[in-house]
C-alpha cells in the first residue's frame, strides 16, 4: 500500500510508522511527507528515512480553498491509496475531504466523540474523566468528527498532570496508528455510508478497541 503522510510538527507518529515499516512489520511505501509548517522535526525524520518531503506553508495562502487545492495537487501526483494525517493541524475544506472519501484518516488524542479540538488532555482531566485515550478515524468535513476506526484507552490517575497523561496517550498513539495501517494493508477496513466495517462487520462508535 502506498501512502502520503501530512504533518505540521514533531512527527513522532510519523516516526512510529517509519519504524514499523523498517522493522518489516508494515508493508507500505511512504511516497511523501507533506508539512503545513516549514522546518519542523517531522521533516527531518522523513528526510533521514529517505522519504520525499514537501512544505506547503499555510501562511502563504490567503484562503483555505487555495491552500487545500495546492495540498491536493501535491498529494495527487503520488496517487496514494491512503492519506494519513499525523499531527496535521489544519482544518480541511469539505471539497478536499470529499475528494479523499474513504482514504483519508486522522489520529486524535481523545476518545472521540469526546473532546474534539485542542487541549484534549487538560480538558479530560478537568472534566473528571476516569479514562482517556486516542482515536483513529476517517476524516469528514466535521473537525475530529468522522467515523472511528479504532481506539486505545488510558486510565486517568489521580495524580496525573497534562504532561504525564499526554505521555501515556502518545505511547498508545504509536502502537495504534501502525496497527490500523496494517489493517488497511490487509484490506480489513472499509467505509460504507459513513460506517466503518472491519472484516465486513460493522463497528460501533468506538471502532476496534485494542486495549
Ligand atoms: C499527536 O498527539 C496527535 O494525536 C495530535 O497531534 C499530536 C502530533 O504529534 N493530533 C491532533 O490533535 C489532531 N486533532 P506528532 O507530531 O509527534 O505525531
Amino acid at each position: 500500500m502506498n501512502i502520503v503522510v501530512l504533518i505540521s510538527g514533531r512527527g513522532s507518529n510519523l516516526q512510529s510508522i517509519i519504524d514499523k515499516k523498517e522493522e518489516g512489520e508494515l508493508d507500505i511505501t511512504i511516497d511523501a511527507v507533506i508539512s503545513s509548517v516549514p522546518d519542523v522535526l517531522g521533516l527531518q525524520r522523513a528526510k533521514k528515512a529517505g522519504i520525499s518531503t514537501h512544505v506547503i506553508h499555510h501562511e502563504k495562502f490567503t484562503g483555505r480553498e487555495a491552500f487545500d487545492q495546492s495540498l491536493q495537487d501535491c498529494i495527487d501526483q503520488y496517487h496514494p491509496q491512503l492519506v494519513v494525517l499525523a499531527g496535521f493541524m489544519r482544518v480541511l475544506s469539505p471539497a478536499f475531504v470529499a475528494h479523499y472519501q474513504g482514504r483519508l484518516i486522522n489520529i486524535h488524542p481523545a476518545l472521540l466523540p469526546k473532546f474534539p479540538g485542542l487541549n484534549t488532555h487538560r480538558r479530560a482531566i478537568e472534566a473528571g474523566e476516569k479514562e482517556h485515550g486516542v482515536s483513529v478515524h476517517f476524516v469528514t468535513a466535521e473537525v475530529d468528527g468522522g467515523p472511528v476506526i479504532a481506539q486505545a484507552k488510558v486510565e486517568i490517575k489521580a495524580d496525573d498532570t497534562t504532561d504525564t497523561l499526554a505521555t501515556r496517550v502518545l505511547e498508545q498513539e504509536h502502537i495504534l496508528y501502525p496497527r490500523v495501517l496494517r489493517w488497511f494493508c490487509e484490506n480489513r477496513i472499509t467505509l460504507k455510508k459513513k460506517e466503518v466495517y472491519f472484516d465486513n462487520t460493522r463497528l460501533g462508535i468506538e471502532g476496534m478497541v485494542i486495549n
